[in-house]
Formats: structure tokens, sequence, C-alpha cells
């Protein structure tokens, strides 16, 4: 299995590095099917420029946005989300015009459900309008070669670029883990640099981000994208606990999702979890008769299972049912 290489977020590599691209790759970039993952995005990107956040390429980063949706509730619920002055200057919305919207942009990301990119791509205008942009995909399951292949039976190779990221729903607080795609140097179709500098420059706003091989793509698809809700249903289980034995909700959930964080950033840190493990459970403590437990419960190998179920999972969505998500 090739090796991955980790990018911390505000850092790059020589696989980054501008080589004799363009300055800047351009500045509106169209969301295509703006949901939760495309608006996660969004607000992290917008928050991180608010915030003067420096990240390497920030020349590169995109100034304007057109979100595209085709529901009005997803229309109204961006418009809630963000300041009204950001949506007369910054933001513009596309309700069923995504043409238009990739048209007037210079970037786009694909963020619809996965079995819908192949609607999208057949607009009428809508190949044209792709020509010579970067295309970053945050489909789950869908590879680069099925988008590629798809767009290829109406552009010439050559004419349009894919990059495959898989961040995640903390992208909207700027603390997602985003997985980039790097493309083998054989391949058929290299990525212009300045077009992986741009891709990193935008997921760098919204946290850290990785790159790794196709093959170990989908594997870091769960890691990264569907773990949160793995996390979750950690927090969800310790918060009933302790709501049972007394404790009230609001408090439990603050103190349970603390802990995780405090527990991520002394692992981040360097600390083994193993290591961890045994610093905090004494010899004939009370945190050992927990670990026993979910021991006894076969814990651990249900994440191992649960990480399998994911990934061979991902294999059918670009074909899957259509189910709409309810708008919060
Ligand atoms: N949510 C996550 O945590 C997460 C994590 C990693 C990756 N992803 C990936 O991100 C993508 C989006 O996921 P999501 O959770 O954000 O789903 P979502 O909330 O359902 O968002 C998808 C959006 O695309 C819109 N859309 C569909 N067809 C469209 C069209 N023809 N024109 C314009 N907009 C269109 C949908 O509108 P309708 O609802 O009206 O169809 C919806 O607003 C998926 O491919 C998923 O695999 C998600």
């Amino acid at each position: 299995m090739s090796s991955n290489i980790v990018i911390p977020r505000g850092h790059s590599d020589s696989l980054l590095e501008h080589n004799g691209g363009p300055e800047r790759a351009g500045e509106t970039l169209a969301i295509l099917g703006c949901g939760v993952m495309g608006t996660a995005i969004l607000l992290g990107v917008l928050s991180a420029q608010a915030s003067h956040l420096k990240t390497d390429g920030a020349n590169l980063l995109p100034n304007r946005f057109k979100a595209c949706v085709r529901r009005s509730e997803w229309a109204d619920g961006i418009r809630s989300k963000l300041p009204p002055q950001t949506l007369e200057s910054t933001v513009a919305l596309h309700m069923n015009d995504n043409v238009a919207a990739v048209e007037g942009a210079d970037m786009v990301i694909l963020a619809c459900q996965p079995h819908l990119f192949k609607p999208i791509l057949e607009e009428p205008g809508m190949a044209a309008a792709l020509q010579g942009k970067l295309i970053m995909s945050v489909l789950a399951g869908v590879t680069s070669d099925e988008i590629e292949n798809h767009l290829q039976t109406v552009l010439p190779r050559g004419a349009f670029s894919v990059i495959r990221a898989m961040p995640n729903i903390a992208s909207a607080v700027q603390a997602s883990s985003t997985v980039l795609e790097a493309r083998p140097p054989q391949h058929q179709q290299p990525l212009p640099r300045h077009f992986v500098a741009t891709a990193h420059a935008i997921f760098s706003c919204v946290g850290a981000v990785f790159i790794t091989q196709p093959v170990t793509f989908s594997i870091c698809t769960t890691l990264n994208g569907s773990t949160p809700a793995f996390f979750a249903m950690v927090i969800d289980g310790l918060v009933d606990g302790a709501v049972a034995l007394g404790l009230s909700r609001q408090e439990a959930t603050q103190m349970a999702a603390t802990t995780m964080r405090g527990t991520a950033e002394l692992i981040m840190s360097g600390k083994a979890t193993q290591d961890l493990r045994y610093e905090v459970a004494c010899p004939g403590g009370a945190t050992m008769q927990g670990l026993r437990t979910l021991e006894e419960a076969r814990t651990r190998a249900v994440w191992m299972d649960a990480m399998r179920a994911s990934t061979s999972g991902q294999s059918g969505l670009s074909e899957g049912i259509m189910v709409q998500r309810k708008v919060a």
C-alpha cells in the first residue's frame, strides 16, 4: 500500500509548489449542490477569510462564490446563515441555474449527492462551461476516473481537471480533516500544479489537509468523511449514560465533547493511544472497570467492522437511490 503524505494546515510540500503555473487560478468558485457539505465549505472559507487566516496559497483563494441549489428551502437556509452584506457582495445564489453559475466561475466544487453528478454534467452547455476549469469533487464513492470518463464523452482529454477531495462536516467550524487525492506520476492526465495548490489552499481554510493515493482514498473517505457520525455516537452513548446517572444532558454533552477534543489534542501532540489509556487507567481503578466493559462488548472490533462496512459501502453510491435530505 502506498505511503500517505501528511500536510498539516499552513504547510506545503514540493507537490504543491507552484511551478510555472499562473499566480491565481481564478476568483470565483461555484458550488454545485450547496447542501450540508457545500454550505459547510462555503461558511468555512468565508470565515477563514473574514478572520484573515493566512494559509499557504492564500492568493489562490476565490473571493466570490456561486452557491447552486435546486430547492428554495436550501436557498433560504444559506441566506439565513450568511450576513446580508455577504449575499450582496460575495455570494450569489443560483437556483436551478447551474450552467450560468459555472460559466461565471473559475473553479467548481461538485457537492451534490453522489448519484446526481451525471445529470448535472449532462445539462446542456455544462461541458462547455467547465472547459479549462478546476473541478473539485467531494462526492463519496465517485472516483475521479468516473467523472473524467463521463466528461470525456463531450470534452477532449486535458480540457478539464478533476481533483478528488474528502472533507468532513467540521468544515463549517474550520476543523475538518480533508484528504486530497494525489495523481500517480504515470497518470495519463496529470493535474496542473497550480490547480492542486488551489484545491489545497481552499481546503486548508476549513481544516487540516492530507494527501493520499487513489488506492487508499476510500479508506480516507471513511476516516475523514464518516467518522464525525461515529464520534457523535460515542458522545451520545456517554451522555445517555451520564444522564441515566443524574447529570443534565447539556452539562454532560459539553463535558463529553470537551474531553473528546482534549483527548484528540493529546494524541495529535504525539501521545500514543495505548500510553494514554494506561496513564488514565491506574491499576485497580475505576477507569479499568469501564475499559473492561468496553472490551467485553468487543468495542474495538466493532469500530474495525464499522470502518470496513463504511468503506465497502461506498461502491455503487454513484448509482445510489434518490434520497433528498430534509433541509434543516
Ligand atoms: N455530509 C457530510 O458529512 C459529507 C462528508 C463528506 C462528503 N460528503 C459528500 O458531499 C456531497 C454532498 O453531501 P451532503 O451531505 O451535503 O448532501 P446534501 O445536504 O443532500 O447536499 C446536496 C445538495 O445538492 C443539491 N443538488 C442536487 N442536485 C442538484 C442540481 N441538479 N442542481 C443544484 N443542486 C443540486 C441538493 O438539493 P436537493 O436536496 O434539492 O436534491 C442538495 O442541496 C455528497 O456527494 C457526499 O458524498 C458529505
